[in-house]
């Protein structure tokens, strides 16, 4: 099941009457959430940047979840980007490390809806104060999806609101997120996206056994490699004893790009991978290292949540 890491930004959610209602609804859901309630953890705003940034790899899906606060976020939540948005984590040469996660603001907004607009005393709409923290998700390589945000969420005793109200609304807000990412991490796209993820891991390892491989191959699937064509799964086994006896293991499959679309039953995967290894001496490549790119297509189809690939293409780019 795909993680979700929700951020809380909320400097003090004792004194919350929506955040802390849209933190209990999302732990009690069925999706496997992970609250970070930044407000207990860094009473002194001291961010332990190694466990956030660990606590973000192994995230699919962030959220962060916080009260706008003069048109942006609790200075403790802007702490926490600055410290742990760090240099080749979340930018630079090596910062893809939050590449290809999605990524959601979920915020709770005190203003009426009317004021968010050029004719209203707020001037702007909230997705356009939200532009900086967009681009930050863009930098990162993230996939920003559309912000949930609440308006009228202010209760002051008396002055505006109810707690009854801005409480129910708080349970709406969470449960227009739980879809949200509900879209998001049971679409076929990021089923596939996951599910590559983890094929190129043990590609990485190039295990003894090929089971891990060949679970997720029809039985009848085509095999078109640099090495030459192979047929189902005793077709696939031949090429893997090459490949074990070409490349050792420990080698690193980059995923430098990716698409897919729907094609026939199910979908085409197109994807342009970097190959980076050590190789066996007895080897073509003496035990050279090799860096290779190439482009791969496969066809695969979506069984309840499980992908099965059914043709499997790989052709090295060369220069022109
Ligand atoms: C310091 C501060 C700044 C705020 N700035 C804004 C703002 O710029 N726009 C707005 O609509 N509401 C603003 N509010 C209202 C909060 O967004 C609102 O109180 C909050 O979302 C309610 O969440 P809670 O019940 O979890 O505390 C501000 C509140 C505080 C305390």
């Amino acid at each position: 099941m795909s993680k979700v890491v929700v951020i809380s930004g909320h400097p003090n959610l004792e004194q919350s009457y929506t955040n802390t209602v849209i933190l209990q609804q999302l732990e009690a859901s069925a999706l496997d959430v992970e609250v970070r309630r930044l407000d207990s953890l860094y009473p002194d705003y001291h961010i332990d940047v190694a466990a956030e940034q660990r606590a973000l790899m192994a995230a699919d899906v962030i959220v962060l979840q916080f009260p706008f606060y003069w048109y942006s976020t609790p200075a403790l939540l802007k702490k926490w980007l600055d410290d742990v948005f760090a240099y080749n984590f979340a930018y630079g040469a090596e910062g893809d490390k939050l590449k290809g996660k999605d990524f959601f603001l979920s915020l709770t907004v005190g203003g009426p809806e009317e004021s968010y607009d050029p004719l209203g005393y707020n001037h702007f709409t909230v997705e356009q104060m939200l532009h900086p923290l967009q681009q930050t998700a863009y930098l990162a390589g993230m996939n920003y999806r559309a912000p949930i945000y609440t308006n009228r969420m202010v209760f002051i005793p008396g002055v505006y609101n109810t707690q009854a109200d801005v409480e129910e609304r708080a349970r709406d807000h969470a449960a227009r997120l739980m879809s949200a990412i509900r879209k998001v991490v049971e679409s076929p796209e990021a089923i596939i996206k996951k599910f590559v993820a983890a094929w190129f891991a043990e590609f990485d390892q190039l295990p003894a056994e090929s089971e891990f491989f060949t679970q997720s191959l029809a039985s009848d699937v085509q095999w078109v490699m640099p090495e030459g064509e192979f047929a189902g799964h005793e077709g696939f086994r031949d090429w893997y004893h090459i490949a074990k006896a070409t490349f050792k293991p420990g080698c690193d499959h980059h995923v430098e790009q990716i698409t897919v679309n729907p094609k026939g039953a199910g979908f085409e995967v197109q994807l342009r991978i970097r190959l980076s290894a050590e190789t066996q001496p007895a080897s073509e490549f003496k035990g050279a290292p090799v860096n290779m790119l190439v482009n791969e297509t496969w066809q695969v189809q979506i069984e309840a949540a499980r992908v099965e690939i059914q043709t499997y293409y790989v052709e090295p780019v060369t220069a022109s």
